[in-house]
């Protein structure tokens, strides 16, 4: 009987050790073959902490640090977004594998520029946009590629969260790892820079077309007293809303917020073709997939549809990293996201005439 070949080994370096590191490490540590070996972390005791959790043998306080040592051959970069090109350039230079965070980077032409470094190196770049792990929104694309739907003419695209309305997931008010997202000086581009890169990835990854002209508008709004708590200047979008038209002429909308109270974290795409509907829904936790399609169209009825289980983005890095996988959302998608994430905010704020 022929005996299946051991995978290649693979051993991860996990840079920035704080509340994400943790999914990365769960996921790597279920994968035979794939040993987690370091973490990086500027801060001692998260660093200790996370090393402890998750039985890691070895710490740096320095990405450099870590590559001096060089024992490991790929990275997950869990740092915050405004570190991510510091943290990876560095990586890729010592030719390392590299599954970072998104957003990529705060701006486009650091997102360009990792995307091009990534692609001199030659090494597996991949983004870590968690909802393409959703089997609702794989399914959904094979769909629309397939033309199930038709051409696409209409959509709308909403990430709801209520993390500033609630405190299931901690003290916003308390806690740096929120603070930071709600502070522009410390890197955060709101909920546009933060989730609005998820919803954005979400709509245009199924409809297979990118954002050509939009308006957009953010929001900002009162929480504390002085637009300020310690250190943290309250400045960050809270909300936004954009409207577009696609490169393939599809109109909708794409929308965010962390005040969508009674939604923890949902997301929800409805797209509309000349022969057919499909809602791309991921609530409460669950993938969920509706179409009403050709001859279903006269009554309206709605049915659940197929949505077979994918591989986790950690999954297909690894295996992009053995070969067995083409990398998939690469560095390069994430500097296109960018390029949009940028323009909304500029095109953000416009006041039409009383
Ligand atoms: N894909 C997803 O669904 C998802 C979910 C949550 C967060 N994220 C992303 O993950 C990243 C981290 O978010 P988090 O919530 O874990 O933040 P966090 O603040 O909890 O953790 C970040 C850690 O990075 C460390 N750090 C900062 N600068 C560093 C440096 N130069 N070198 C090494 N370590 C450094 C910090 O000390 C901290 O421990 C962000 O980019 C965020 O957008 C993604």
């Amino acid at each position: 009987m022929a005996t299946r070949p051991r995978a290649k080994p693979v051993r991860i370096l996990v840079v920035g050790t704080g509340s994400m590191a943790a999914a990365h490490v769960r996921a790597y540590q279920a994968m035979p073959g794939v040993t987690v070996v370091a973490g990086v972390d500027t801060r001692p005791d998260v660093l200790k902490a996370f090393q402890t959790d998750h039985a890691i043998p070895h710490g740096f306080a320095t990405v450099q640090d870590a590559i001096a040592w060089g024992g490991f051959d790929a990275v997950s970069n869990v740092t915050p977004d405004s570190v991510h090109k510091t943290t990876t350039l560095p990586l890729l230079a010592a030719g390392k594998h590299v599954l970072c965070e998104k957003p990529l980077a705060t701006s486009h032409a650091d997102a360009a520029e990792m995307a091009d470094a990534a692609a001199r190196a030659g090494v597996v770049n991949m983004v870590n946009l968690t909802y393409r792990n959703v089997p609702a929104l794989q399914a959904a694309q094979a769909l629309v590629a397939a033309g199930t739907i038709g051409p696409v003419r209409h959509f709308e695209a909403s990430y709801l969260q209520s993390w500033l309305t609630q405190p299931a997931w901690g003290d916003w008010k308390t806690e740096p790892r929120w603070l930071w997202r709600l502070s522009t000086a410390h890197g955060s581009n709101g909920v546009l820079g933060d989730v609005g890169v998820h919803i954005l990835d979400y709509a245009t990854f199924v409809i297979g077309a990118m954002p050509a002209r939009f308006t957009s508008r953010l929001a900002t709004f009162d929480k504390a007293p002085g637009g300020r708590i310690d250190e943290y200047t309250l400045d960050a979008n809270d909300s936004f809303v954009m409207e577009t038209e696609l490169t393939n002429g599809a109109l909708g909308t794409i929308s965010a917020t962390r005040f969508a109270s009674g939604h923890l974290n949902d997301l929800r795409l409805r797209v509309y073709g000349d022969t057919g509907g499909l809602e791309v829904l991921f609530e409460g936790g669950k993938s969920l997939l509706r179409g009403c399609i050709g001859p279903d169209m006269p009554t309206a009825t709605w049915r659940k549809l197929p949505t077979p289980p994918v591989p986790t983005t950690y999954r297909r890095f690894v295996d992009a990293i053995r070969g067995t996988a083409t990398p998939d959302p690469t560095f390069a998608r994430g500097a296109a996201l960018q390029a949009v994430l940028d323009a909304a905010t500029l095109g953000a704020g416009a006041d039409l005439p009383a």
